[in-house]
C-alpha cells in the first residue's frame, strides 16, 4: 500500500477536540470531519450512491489485516442500517460495526437468522405504549374504567392487547407455515410447489419474528383464538389443495394484510413498525400469487365445485370475523366480563367499522377468482361487508413493487406516517 500523502490528518480540519463526556474517552488524534473541504485519497460516501469499498482476502491468508479509520458523519435520511466495516462469511452471516438505528456504536454479528434488517436491539421506552395514533383515540380511551387507570396500568394494558393480537398473528403464521408446507406436496403443478416451498420460508421467518418480538419485547404470549384454531384445523385436514389456497391465501392472509397493516400504522415502537412491514411485503407477495393461480383454476371447475368453494370461502369469513374479537386483555385491564367486551366490540361503531375494513383485502380478491357467486352474495351483504368487492385489489401489485430492495426504518415511519394523514383526513372529511 502506498505511504498516505496526508500524513497529519488534523492539519487539514479544524482543530477541535471532542473528547466525549471528558472522562477517558477521547481516543487518539480526535479531529472532527467538516464540510470545509475534501483530502487526497480519501472517498466520500453518500448513503444514495450506494457506493462500497470491498476488498477479497486472499486464499494464502496474507491480507486478512486490515487498518480502517473513516470519519462518520450522520445525515436524516441514513437509514437503518448504517454498517461502517463489514466482513461477510457467507450470505445473511455476516459481522461489522455499524452506527444503530437508536445512534449507538456497534459491533454487530449475525447468525444468518430474521435479524439482518431489523434492529434488535432497540428497546422501546418502559413507559411509552407500543400502540397508539394520537389524532384518532381507541374507542375503550373513552371508558372510565381506562380512565381510571394510573399511568402504568395504562402501559401494562398496552403491551397485554399488543401481545394478545400479536399472539394470533404467530398463531395464524404458524398455520400457514404447515399449510404452505402441506402445498409442496398436494399442489398440482411445478410452479405452484415452487411457489409452495418459498412461501414456506418467508412463513418460518414470520413465525420467528412474531415469536422473538413477544418473547423479548413483550416477554408473554396469548393462546390461540378458537376461531383462528377452528379455521386453520379445517384448512389443514381438508385434502382439497384448492381450499387450502382459497381459505389460507385468500381469507386468513388477505385478512393479515389489513390486520397487519393496521398495527403497523399504529406503531409507535419502530422496530415493530419495521418487523411488520416486511411481512406485510411477504404477505402482500403470498394474496398475488394466491389470486393469480386460482384466478385460472376456478375457470377448470363445474358450477357445482364453484358453488362449494364459494360456500367454503363465506363460512371461512365468518369464522373469521369471529376471530378478531380478543377480549382477554380488556376482561383483565378494563374489569369487564368476556360478555360485556363482545357487546363492546360489535357495538361500536369504530370497531365495527374497522372489522369490515379488513375485508377490504379480501373481497376484491374473492371477485377476482370469481368466487362472489349470485348465491352467496347476498350473505356477503348480510354482513355489510359486499361493498368492498370494488376496493383495490392486492393482484395489481406489480413485479418491481415486490422485488424493491427492503425500506430503511424511515423510510417505514415516513410512509406509513403519510398514509395514516390520508386516512385521517378522509375520515375527517367522512364525518363532515
Ligand atoms: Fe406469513
Ligand atoms: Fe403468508
Amino acid at each position: 500500500m502506498a505511504t498516505p500523502t496526508i500524513p497529519n490528518g488534523e492539519e487539514h480540519f479544524f482543530n477541535i477536540l471532542y473528547e466525549g463526556n471528558g472522562a477517558g474517552q477521547r481516543v487518539g488524534k480526535f479531529v472532527p470531519f467538516t464540510d470545509n473541504g475534501t483530502i487526497d485519497n480519501s472517498c466520500i460516501f453518500n448513503r444514495a450512491d450506494n457506493a462500497t469499498m470491498t476488498r477479497t482476502p486472499s486464499s494464502a491468508g496474507t491480507r486478512t489485516k486490515f487498518t480502517v479509520s473513516v470519519w462518520v458523519k450522520l445525515s436524516s435520511n441514513f437509514g437503518t442500517r448504517r454498517f461502517i466495516f463489514y466482513a461477510a462469511a457467507s450470505g445473511n452471516n455476516f459481522s461489522g460495526i455499524e452506527i444503530s438505528s437508536n445512534n449507538r456504536f456497534r459491533m454487530y454479528a449475525s447468525d444468518g437468522s430474521g435479524s439482518i434488517d431489523l434492529d434488535w436491539s432497540y428497546n422501546h421506552p418502559k413507559d411509552e405504549p407500543l400502540l397508539g395514533i394520537d389524532e384518532a383515540p381507541y374507542p375503550h380511551e373513552e371508558l372510565d374504567a381506562w380512565k381510571n387507570l394510573s399511568d402504568e396500568e395504562k402501559i401494562e394494558f398496552d403491551r397485554h392487547e399488543t401481545a394478545e393480537v400479536m399472539s394470533q398473528f404467530l398463531h395464524g403464521e404458524q398455520g400457514a407455515l404447515l399449510v404452505a408446507s402441506q402445498l409442496v406436496s398436494c399442489a398440482p403443478t411445478f410452479n405452484a410447489k415452487m411457489y409452495a416451498a418459498s412461501q414456506t420460508f418467508d412463513e418460518a421467518r414470520h413465525v420467528e419474528v412474531f415469536n422473538r418480538y413477544l418473547q423479548e419485547k413483550i416477554g408473554f404470549h396469548y393462546p390461540i383464538n378458537p376461531n383462528l384454531k377452528a379455521l386453520l384445523d379445517k384448512i389443514l385436514t381438508d385434502e382439497r389443495w384448492d381450499l387450502k389456497f382459497i381459505g389460507m391465501q385468500i381469507i386468513i392472509e388477505g385478512l393479515a394484510l389489513a390486520a397487519f397493516t393496521n398495527m403497523k400504522l399504529s406503531a409507535r415502537d419502530p422496530l415493530l413498525k419495521t418487523l411488520l412491514h416486511y411481512v406485510i411485503r411477504d404477505e402482500a407477495r403470498h394474496v398475488t400469487f394466491g389470486i393469480n393461480y386460482l384466478e385460472d383454476f376456478v375457470k377448470t371447475l363445474s358450477p357445482e365445485e364453484v358453488e362449494d368453494r364459494a360456500q367454503f370461502a363465506y363460512e371461512a369469513c365468518v369464522i373469521s370475523r369471529d376471530r378478531l374479537i380478543n377480549t382477554k386483555a380488556m376482561q383483565k385491564y378494563l374489569k369487564m366480563s368476556d360478555e360485556e367486551v363482545r357487546e363492546f366490540q360489535l357495538g361500536n361503531g369504530a370497531m365495527d367499522q374497522f372489522r369490515s375494513f379488513l375485508f377490504s383485502r379480501v373481497m376484491p380478491n374473492l371477485k377476482k377468482i370469481g368466487l362472489l357467486t349470485d348465491s352467496v352474495r347476498p350473505k356477503y351483504e348480510e354482513l355489510g361487508i359486499l361493498e368492498y368487492e370494488h376496493a383495490p385489489s392486492d393482484f395489481e401489485i406489480d413485479w418491481a413493487e415486490i422485488t424493491k430492495p427492503l425500506e430503511s426504518s424511515d423510510q417505514v415511519k415516513a410512509e406509513s406516517d403519510a398514509m395514516l394523514a390520508e386516512i385521517v383526513k378522509a375520515q375527517e372529511a367522512a364525518n363532515s
